[in-house]
């Protein structure tokens, strides 16, 4: 007999070994053990008395095969899984949308303070993925409308079957928009989290990213593309007083290179993660010329 305790340590130990890359929810092969038992296993991430539980032969060959997919294939957990955490909410995740690990998260839980003062009316998730983004900020302002927006049909028919987990068709919909080319009317807050890695980094990336899809990670002109004609065309879709959250990533210092005149204002997280900063409105108007 073996706990599930000890099945996690097991699996942790082998996931050490195989050398796997963490950067899907997790950063150790013991965080990831636990995500892949416990949501294979539909247990509470948050009952403690789990651990001793004893775990059936037939439960482990579940879990075992997983394991044997995440090192052969190098599949990440929340695919084999099929759902994903962003703010505390659970998400269904597969390989139609990139698997949600924006810190954004925390700004949103926040609040997004200082950002934002009155309750939003409109917000616009741009660049939505599987709609995590949107999706949170529909559960933290309940009296604002959300529009998620994507190029990808594979990611808003995922986006629509997570406002259905969340009962939140009434205030949140799906629209397929090439950036802003399918959109109407004025948002008092836009957040995205654009593709913004350069082609030539993508190659280079752990094998686990390969199992996302591209289009939601590459970006042309050493990843800046996307997010430059976000900044310039987001002015005609916010508010007077609205504002513009974008995540970067890694490619902030390029980003700041390239606008360095621009007081982007880049945020700052408690629980990790960078680049990410925010604009508003006057601002992106201000320097408009600056984002060709
Ligand atoms: C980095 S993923 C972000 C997904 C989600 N917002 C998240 O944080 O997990 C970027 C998304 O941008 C979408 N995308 C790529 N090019 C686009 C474009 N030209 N217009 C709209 N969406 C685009 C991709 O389909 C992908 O879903």
């Amino acid at each position: 007999m073996i706990t599930v305790g000890q099945y996690v340590e097991r699996i942790s130990a082998v996931f050490d070994e195989a050398e796997l890359f963490y950067g899907h929810g997790t950063d150790n092969g013991y965080d990831e053990a636990v995500y892949l038992v416990f949501a294979s296993l539909d247990i509470s991430f948050d009952d403690p008395s789990a651990y001793a539980r004893e775990i059936s032969p037939q439960d482990r060959e579940i879990v075992d095969a997983r394991v044997e997919e995440r090192i052969s294939k190098r599949t990440p957990v929340a695919y084999l899984v099929g759902q994903a955490w962003f703010g505390g909410m659970r998400f269904i995740a597969d390989a139609r949308a990139l698997i949600p690990r924006s810190p954004l998260a925390e700004f949103i839980a926040g609040g997004c303070v200082p950002f934002v003062t009155i309750p939003p009316r409109r917000i616009l998730d741009l660049c939505c993925g599987g709609g995590c983004i949107g999706l949170f900020a529909a559960h933290q302002f309940p009296q604002a409308k959300i529009v998620l927006a994507d190029l990808s049909a594979d990611a808003l028919a995922l986006a629509q079957e997570n406002i259905a987990l969340h009962k939140a068709a009434a205030r949140v919909s799906t629209l397929q928009s090439d950036l802003f080319a399918a959109l109407e009317g004025r948002f008092d807050l836009i957040l995205s989290n654009p593709p913004y890695v350069p082609l030539d980094e993508m190659l280079d990336l752990p094998s686990e990213y390969r199992h996302e899809p591209a289009l939601g990670l590459v970006s042309d002109d050493d990843g800046l593309a996307i997010p430059l004609k976000i900044l310039r065309e987001a002015p005609d879709y916010l508010a007077d007083d609205g504002v513009l959250i974008m995540e970067v990533g890694y490619s902030h210092e390029q980003l700041s290179e390239r606008l360095i005149e621009v007081p982007l204002l880049w945020l700052e997280f408690a629980n990790g993660g960078e680049g990410v900063f925010a604009i508003t409105r006057d601002e992106l108007l201000r320097y408009r010329e600056q984002f060709k």
